[in-house]
């Protein structure tokens, strides 16, 4: 997939651009604060919904106006094009999204999301190994859309679920137990049921990740240290998972994604069984303290250098190292599973690493279209030349929320 232009309204500093990129590299450049990321962002948003960086969509509408507006045109390798926009829209305090593809309004953000896969490299993705364990579940989340868009279905309903649970948590103390138990095992019973089909992706994806960052790190590293992931979830759930797919066959068929209708049934079916235990253990304690303190939105995902857990003894260095490995994985992940090669953003990423590491991003380029932010257009285009071809880049300055090519 490429992307062919970019149509912004009211997308942070931008008021309004129209932009053609060509389909290999374009590369932005400018002072601090002029745009650079903001493009990046307004094309990650245009592709996957949310922000890379932001939860809010409020803030990514300009100051005063009442909507933003990110549009691509993005075709296929066979010339086919097609139109995406992302809108959002906040009137009289109402907030509105508004998905099309082709001007026709996609009403789930599964059927939207995946038409074009990004994945982005930012200094963001540091949190990915040093911050807290709801950035490794956006990470893992957001691959798993990308591969998978219906997973995106599976975290709405259970979300909407743990939300309506919790609500109800909060006075369910002065209630008569009975009534309590009846109303809580309704909620317990689907929340189990949608949680044993998130677990079986988010385990296999883990594992998938765990392989690939293994081998990236080590080729960043030159093979001094091994790292892992190690997903973990509701106690005891990923050890019952692990036995149920132990058999070399069922293994294989698992980590492939190609189980069988029955055998998927049947793995998800003892999962959710064990998982409604859990959440039954512990419910006169929720009643009591009127929250949930079991369940899939605690999960973590445990990055190890050597059997350490990085999060607490590495150094920035073996971090960032562990952060690009990540997402060279994620995007192997991506190429492995989906028909077209993803669209990359780096923004800001090469004037941080060193050699070795800006040495690993560009061979993982591979042919894809890039786009590149950088505050120093000569450096950007040196580490480049050769690796490229010069004449294949095309230069955008970005100034004050403008852009001119050049
Ligand atoms: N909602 C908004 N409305 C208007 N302007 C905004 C909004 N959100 C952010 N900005 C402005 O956008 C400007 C540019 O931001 P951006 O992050 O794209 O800069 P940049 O060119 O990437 O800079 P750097 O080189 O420092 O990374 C900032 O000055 C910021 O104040
Ligand atoms: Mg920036």
């Amino acid at each position: 997939m490429f992307i062919r232009d970019i149509h912004l309204e009211n997308f942070r500093n931008y008021g309004r651009l129209d932009l053609d990129v060509g389909p290999s590299v374009n590369i932005f450049y400018g002072d601090n604060a002029q745009g650079k990321t903001n493009i990046i962002e307004a094309v990650y948003v245009a592709c996957s919904v949310a922000s890379h960086r932001t939860g809010r969509d409020l803030d990514m509408i300009r100051f005063g106006a009442d909507y933003y507006l990110s549009e691509l045109t993005v075709s296929d390798d066979y010339g086919s094009k097609t139109k995406l926009s992302s809108s959002f829209i906040n009137s009289s305090g109402r907030t509105k999204r508004v998905l099309k593809q082709d001007g026709l309004e996609i009403r789930r953000i599964s059927d939207y999301i995946g038409v074009c896969n990004t994945v982005i490299f930012a200094p963001e993705d540091l949190n990915i190994v040093k911050g807290s364990p709801a950035s490794r579940r956006k990470f893992l989340n957001s691959l798993i859309m990308k591969v998978s868009p219906s997973y995106v279905n599976l975290l709405g309903d259970i979300n909407r679920l743990i939300i309506q649970k919790n609500t109800y948590l909060k006075s369910a103390r002065f209630k008569n137990k009975a009534e309590c138990d009846r109303d809580l095992d309704f909620w317990d019973f689907s929340i189990a049921s949608l949680s044993a089909d998130i677990v079986l992706y988010r385990y296999r994806f883990s594992k998938l990740l765990s392989q690939s960052a293994g081998e990236h790190h080590s080729s960043i590293s030159g093979g001094r240290e091994v790292l892992s992931l190690l997903y973990s979830s509701i106690s005891g759930i990923v050890s019952v998972l692990e036995g149920l797919i132990s058999e070399n066959d069922v293994l294989y068929k698992f980590m492939s994604g190609n189980l069988s209708g029955g055998d998927y049934e049947r793995i998800k079916g003892i999962l959710s069984d064990n998982i409604l235990i859990r959440l039954q253990s512990v419910r006169s304690y929720d009643i009591e303290k009127g929250i949930s303190s079991v369940g899939i939105n605690k999960d973590d995902l445990i990055i190890e250098l050597d059997s350490l857990s990085m999060r607490n003894f590495s150094s920035q260095g073996q971090q960032r190292s562990a952060a690009l490995a990540l997402k060279l994985s994620e995007l192997d992940i991506i190429r492995r599973f989906s028909s077209s090669s993803p669209v990359l953003l780096l923004d800001d990423v090469f004037s941080e690493l060193d050699l070795s590491r800006r040495v690993s991003l560009v061979s993982a380029m591979n042919g894809a279209q890039i786009f590149i932010t950088c505050t120093d257009k000569s450096f950007i285009s040196d580490e480049l030349e050769g690796i490229i071809g010069e004449n294949t880049a095309g230069f955008y300055c970005v100034h004050g929320g403008e852009v001119t090519e050049g």
